[in-house]
């Protein structure tokens, strides 16, 4: 039997309706949201995404505030727009596009931003409570992969899921938030002896390691759960995610597609933490 298809595009879609709902509300008691994006450089990925986080805050009533950088920008200068931006009470949350040119610093500009208006969730304080399982803002991404799971009521609690990799963008808070959901989890990575054996046993597997095929269908157990967050650009100029798709989906029970599977989610994700984020500057929060 052919795996269910979680579509991506289907529950971004309903994530950011309500987010839009909230966003409203905020408008109605004082102010809209705000969402600072910074971006240094020219990076044509980085552009792409830029414009997609704009465009989902347009949608979702969402102020938009671009800073576009010049590539050859001082650390002191980007550091001192941050401080601008983080005093600034007419702004709910700041993102710096990553990655940075590499005269910059990316530990520092991450650590420059407000904890508070960290949406993407990458300030040790946010990863410290998120480990310590505190109200913090969750990194968009692995919160994405969470709410698919809950919106597709695949069961979490009790079962075994399986990490593959262990950035820190992805694997390691993909790994502490599906332990927060008591999931038993297994990281892999580079260096793990027994990948296939280990992935075999999962119930739920997630794949960020950014290799086309890495996940391959003799590797999965039946009825499984698979959420790919891999997104590969291979020679043809085609996206494919981690896992070898067409042979998985005839052994997992549910399985996520690249693309319009993960990769909206991030975007969803970030603009609801951007309102939960007005609204405890606007003294609404609802949690
Ligand atoms: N670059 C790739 N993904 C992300 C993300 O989620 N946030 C930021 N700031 N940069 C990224």
């Amino acid at each position: 039997m052919s795996a269910k298809i979680i579509d991506g595009k289907e529950i971004s879609a309903f994530i950011k309706q309500q987010a839009a709902g909230r966003a409203a509300a905020c408008a109605a008691a004082e102010r809209a949201p705000c969402l600072a994006v910074i971006l240094v450089g020219d990076d044509p990925a980085s552009q792409v995404y830029v414009r997609n986080k704009h465009r989902a805050c347009e949608a979702c009533g969402i102020t938009s505030l671009q800073f576009a950088l010049p590539a050859d920008t001082a650390q002191a200068e980007l550091l001192a727009l941050i401080d601008r931006l983080n005093n600034d009470a007419g702004v709910d949350g700041i993102l710096c596009q990553l990655p940075l040119p590499s005269h910059l610093n990316e530990d520092a500009v991450t650590d420059a931003i407000a904890p508070e208006k960290d949406v993407d969730g990458f300030h040790p304080v946010n990863v410290g409570k998120m480990l310590a399982g505190k109200d913090c803002f969750l990194p968009c991404t692995p919160a994405g992969v969470i709410e698919m799971l809950k919106y597709e009521k695949i069961p979490i609690a009790g079962k075994h899921a399986v990490v593959i990799g262990r950035s820190n963008i992805v694997g390691k808070p993909a790994a502490a938030l599906l332990l927060r959901e008591n999931a038993t989890v297994t990281v892999c990575h580079s260096r793990t002896a027994d990948l296939k054996e280990t992935v075999k046993t999962a119930d739920i597997v997630v794949a960020a390691v950014g290799r086309p095929c890495f996940v391959t269908a003799d590797m999965l157990k039946p009825g499984c759960a698979v959420i790919d967050v891999g997104i590969n650009r291979l020679a043809d100029g085609a996206l494919a995610g981690d896992v070898d798709f067409a042979a998985a989906k005839e052994i997992a029970g549910a399985i996520t597609p690249v693309p319009g599977g993960v990769g909206p989610m991030t975007i969803a994700m970030l603009m609801m933490n951007t309102v939960k984020s007005a609204e405890a500057r606007l003294g609404m929060r609802k949690g």
